[in-house]
């Protein structure tokens, strides 16, 4: 009992210092990666990890984890800020530390036409967690903020949305921020892959239409 208890502290007592980790990496995000949109995805895949039967432990810690490398932000960064380099120092067994890895690596998006199909339940759990995230009204104001911070413009009726075939090809990308949503957000629904992400996403996907249709409106300086 008290070995058990001892690993529950030593869960519990990581988990909470991986939260100050994230939180001094991503403190200053203005691009709708910061603090908020951890706290959310945790939230959401311990939701669905326990719907699915998931390992919550590596779940959690992936979910904390899981933009601390990522590709948009990564460049800010200075290289002892990896999540690599973090897990060494919590002293997680090497197989952890290669699963946490490994569900991080397959969660980004990357590009309409790029599989991110996974076996790993883990990491099918935290990949849709992440998606719910961009959907719905909280996906549309980060949309806007990742927009503007990468001194994208809102619309341009003149350049349609592309649906791209390489990861390159869509980090490339500076269209304007309406073409997200043909290239990524409208996707999401079909790409969850638990049960639970696919029922949560209902809603924000619906709401993502909703906007869309005032948005058009209002674009022309339409009354209604
Ligand atoms: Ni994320």
């Amino acid at each position: 009992m008290f070995i058990i208890n001892t690993i529950v502290m030593n869960k519990k007592n990581l988990i909470s210092e991986t939260e100050f980790f994230v939180k001094s990496v991503l403190d200053k995000d203005g691009s709708g990666h910061d603090w908020w949109h951890i706290h959310r995805v945790r939230n959401l895949a311990l939701k669905i990890g326990e719907a699915e039967g998931a390992d919550l432990f590596i779940v959690e810690m992936a979910a904390l984890l899981h933009d601390v490398d990522d590709w948009k932000l990564v460049g800010k960064r200075s290289p002892d800020q990896n999540t690599k380099s973090w897990l060494l120092s919590c002293h997680l067994n090497p197989g952890q530390i290669d699963l946490i890895c490994s569900v991080i690596d397959g969660v980004s998006f990357k590009g309409a036409n790029v599989s991110t199909f996974t076996n790993n339940l883990e990491c099918a759990v935290v990949q849709d967690a992440d998606r719910l995230d961009a959907i719905g009204a909280i996906g549309i104001a980060r949309t806007f903020a990742y927009g503007g911070s990468r001194g994208r413009g809102i619309y341009n009726p003149a350049i349609p949305p592309v649906l791209h075939s390489s990861f390159e090809e869509y980090k490339k990308s500076d269209a304007p921020t309406i073409n997200h949503f043909y290239e990524k957000l409208l996707l999401l629904k079909d790409q969850m892959q638990t049960t639970s992400g696919k029922v949560f996403a209902q809603k924000r996907h619906d709401f993502l239409l909703l906007f869309l249709d005032q948005f058009y409106v209002e674009w022309e300086g339409n009354i209604f």
